[in-house]
């Protein structure tokens, strides 16, 4: 992809005007305190690690970033790799490879999640780390990658800077994230944290290939997928771009995230009758595509006002002939926001406009709720690790919420988890021009690495401690 704005990448990375840029612990040499400032504020009893500064490479990571949107469908628009397509698997073996190459030990687990070990002192549970490489149809290439290959700079870094853990290190490419064919999103994180249900196994794509077959043409035994759990991690972290506008309005670098927005998504069926365009008259008809119209406008209007977002990006209608009156709409429609009522109040007038629709059109209709997550709140202990790490690199991070999913929100279920936001130019995301500024991939790379140490310094987290 073409970068849209190469002229604010600059040496001494004053882009944007931050304020803070020109405390930030990145140097013109590419090194940073960050870590040094993590490792001076601990006990003098804490565990010996040895190495100075971290340096982190971003044109080796931006290099890595341009090797694996290489990886894409032909046929499709922007970086577009989604989860089981031949572009996603390959993406994989190449990324296994430089797992390996940075010395990694390197495993699929039974749900598909490709993990790189970095190992340890031997202290109970892994400080993992990770994000997905698969996108959506035609996005970019730094949604999930970041923190997958930001993930693997990090490892790359402690281990140049002879940096040993008490805990082994796992970078994780999470399987499936995006909403797939089936309808689920975060397919590995939620398998490996007991989210995933065999009702969830058995949905069918729109060619009647169920969830289950095709993770078994992916060389993963569905049982094991459901059954499988990973041992409890000592902590969890994920670096991602922010994916809107508020870290770049802002003007900051970092951010810290405090929650990820509950998401609710429901598929809305509406069966009317089919018809000649031509001649049924337009008191007589039954269409369901108008039914499925007042749907996606009532969920627009509902959704004003701010405290939440609603959207009804995708939409099928049969036959899809311009002289056919419309039998068959399907519309899948996603609610989000940090407030539970919210998202409740919203999802219940939504569908009792399409009810009502439906019943003024004589059409039918069929609700079928795809997922139900609520509000996930940040661990503090990581959200305390990362905004000390951001802190000794002379970053000033933003607290704000994720409105986007996150494989964190599953592996907050078994693990204490936090996110780390970098910005991207003008809030695009799921788009071909989704561009983070390299230097402000350095600066969440950078905080990444030392919040990886951070976390390996906890003590063990406490028993039921997670939700
Ligand atoms: C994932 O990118 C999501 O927020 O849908
Ligand atoms: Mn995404
Ligand atoms: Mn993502």
């Amino acid at each position: 992809m073409k970068p849209p704005a190469p002229q604010r990448y600059t040496a001494n990375h004053g882009c944007y005007g931050r304020e803070n840029r020109a405390t930030a612990a990145f140097r013109s040499d590419g090194l940073t305190d960050s870590l040094a400032g993590v490792m001076s504020s601990q006990p003098r009893d804490a565990p010996r690690v040895g190495g100075g500064p971290v340096r982190i490479d971003v044109e080796r990571v931006l290099a890595d970033i341009a090797e694996l949107a290489a990886y894409r469908e032909p046929d499709e628009p922007g970086s577009t790799r989604r989860v089981f397509r031949d572009a996603h698997r390959s993406g994989r073996v190449w990324l296994a490879a430089r797992m390996a190459e940075v010395g990694l030990e390197v495993e699929t687990d039974g749900a598909g999640n490709l993990i790189g070990t970095r190992t340890g002192r031997g202290a109970p549970g892994a400080v993992v780390t990770g994000s997905h490489t698969d996108t959506v149809r035609g996005g970019g290439r730094y949604d999930g990658v970041l923190g997958v290959l930001g993930g693997l700079e990090a490892a790359r870094a402690l281990s140049a800077a002879g940096i040993e853990l008490e805990h082994d290190l796992q970078v994780v490419d999470f399987l499936g994230e995006e909403p797939n064919d089936w309808g689920l999103s975060c397919v590995g994180s939620r398998a490996v944290t007991g989210g995933l249900a065999r009702a969830d196994l058995e949905r069918t794509d729109a060619h009647g290939r169920t969830l289950a077959r095709a993770l078994a043409d992916f060389g993963r035994d569905p049982e094991t997928a459901l059954t499988g759990r990973w041992p409890l991690p000592h902590a969890f972290v994920e670096l991602h771009i922010e994916q809107g506008p508020v870290l770049e309005l802002a003007g900051r670098a970092i951010g810290v995230v405090t929650g990820i927005v509950g998401v609710h998504r429901v598929l809305v069926e509406f069966a009317g009758r089919r018809d000649h365009a031509g001649t049924m008259p337009m008191d007589q008809r039954h269409d369901a595509a108008c039914a499925a119209a007042e749907l996606m406008l009532a969920v627009e209007a509902l959704a004003q006002g701010g405290g939440g977002v609603g959207t009804t990006g995708r939409v099928e209608v049969e036959p899809g002939a311009m002289n056919v009156v419309p039998d068959r709409a399907r519309v899948w429609m996603e609610l989000r926001s940090i407030d539970p009522a919210w998202v409740s109040e919203r999802r219940d007038a939504a569908l009792a406009a399409a009810a009502a629709a439906a019943s003024r059109r004589g059409v039918g209709l069929s609700v079928d709720v795809l997922s139900d997550e609520p509000p996930t709140p940040m661990d503090p202990q990581v959200r305390g690790a990362i905004d000390a790490a951001a802190r000794a690199a002379g970053y000033d991070p933003l607290e704000l919420a994720s409105g986007a999913e996150h494989d964190t929100r599953q592996i907050a279920r078994i693990a204490r988890s936090g996110l780390i936001f970098v910005p991207s130019l003008d809030g695009r995301s799921h788009c071909a021009e989704e561009w983070t500024d390299p230097a402000d991939l350095a600066a969440g790379i950078g905080v990444l690495a030392a919040t990886i140490v951070g976390l390996d310094r906890l003590p063990p987290p406490s028993p039921g401690a997670v939700r």
